[in-house]
């Protein structure tokens, strides 16, 4: 019996095969519910006493050979299907790599960086939460300034206020803390305001922000500044300045573009008039400048702000303020060609 056993050991040892149903056939054999195993272990009881150690441990050995030798072709017979599938075929066309794309919004801030490059403006940023000097009172809004309400603010804490900035103009009074003038400087950012999302309005969006302070600064050359920026920008050159209040610029304006009548896109996003307000601006208040350590018997400065998104809905015709914010790769695959 025990001869038996050991010469099935040695048959199972030197089993071989490629085939799924012959190892399936072979597991059966073995170790199936009918199975030699199951046989042997039935014949167990009737093994005299002092046998029944020897025979217990070779059947187990028999045991223990069969399920090793069912693992091992079974893992053998996967490797060689998947070395198949994947290397097999050196004809194969190898996989497509997708390119990125950046997003639109990147696109436009980067282009109004290197605008601003050109003419001597560096980069600056600031922090998205604010304490309410940054954001208002150095700004010359101070408490209960009624300009206060039209931006809608998140608070995160009172007292003392701590705030989502609603603009970037709070890094101008950060880089005019800390820098002295000449400063000629851009900060673009993100930016939150408590407002109903709509197809035209967002709770968060960007902004740039602009900064020119030197002696002698004068309102022709912001206007010079603005006009050269939408030329390179929109390949438009002809601009106008709006009278126009804010707190921290005296006097202010708001600039509009001429962009022109000549599609029916033209008539509706200028509603029949051919002019676009694409940004605020003015002559930095000197209440701002004091509150930011510049004299301003000595200095002078202009400021501005623009929206990144109103500019990139305007450049790229995008009809809906939301498309920024919702990730649809078919959306941002047409922004691939552009760098
Ligand atoms: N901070 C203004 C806003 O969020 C934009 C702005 C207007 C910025 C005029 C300026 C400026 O620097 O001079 O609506």
């Amino acid at each position: 019996m025990l001869e038996k056993i050991t010469g099935l050991i040695d048959e199972v040892k030197n089993f071989e095969t490629s085939s799924p149903e012959e190892i399936e056939n072979f597991r059966i054999k073995y170790l199936g519910s009918k199975g030699i195993l199951k046989d042997l272990f039935a014949e167990f009881k009737n093994v005299p006493n002092e046998q029944k150690k020897e025979f217990g441990q070779t059947i187990n050995l028999l045991k223990k050979s069969a399920e090793e030798k069912v693992n091992t072709l079974k893992e053998a017979l996967e490797s060689a299907i998947e070395d198949k599938g994947v290397y097999g075929d050196l004809t194969r066309p190898s996989e497509p790599i997708e390119l990125g794309s950046r997003h639109p919004i990147s696109i436009v801030k980067n282009r109004i960086i290197e605008v601003f490059n050109r003419i001597g403006f560096t980069v600056s940023e600031g922090p998205e939460i604010e304490d309410d000097w940054h954001n208002f009172t150095a700004l010359n809004l101070p408490e209960y300034h009624p300009a206060r309400d039209m931006q809608d603010t998140f608070f995160i804490e009172k007292n003392p206020d701590t705030l989502l900035r609603t603009h970037t103009s709070s890094v101008q009074v950060r880089y005019m803390e800390k820098n002295e003038p000449p400063i000629r400087t851009i900060s673009p950012g993100r930016v939150f305001r408590n407002e109903d999302i709509s197809a035209r309005a967002h709770c968060i969006f960007h902004q740039v922000e602009g900064l020119y302070i030197d002696t002698d600064v004068s309102f022709a050359d912001l206007k010079q500044t603005l006009l050269y920026f939408t030329k390179e920008m929109f390949g438009k050159s002809k601009i106008r300045l709006r009278p126009s209040y804010f707190p921290f610029t005296e006097p202010s304006a708001e600039v509009d573009i001429y962009w022109g009548l000549e599609t029916e896109t033209d008539y509706r996003i200028t509603k029949g008039t051919g002019w676009l307000e694409i940004m605020g601006c003015g002559m930095v208040d000197p209440n701002v400048l004091k509150n930011c350590n510049i004299d301003p018997t000595k200095y002078s400065g202009y400021a501005f702000g623009m929206g990144i998104e109103r500019i990139a809905m305007l450049l790229y015709q995008i009809p809906d303020i939301r498309m920024f914010y919702e990730n649809d790769v078919r959306f941002l695959e047409q922004f691939k060609s552009v760098i």
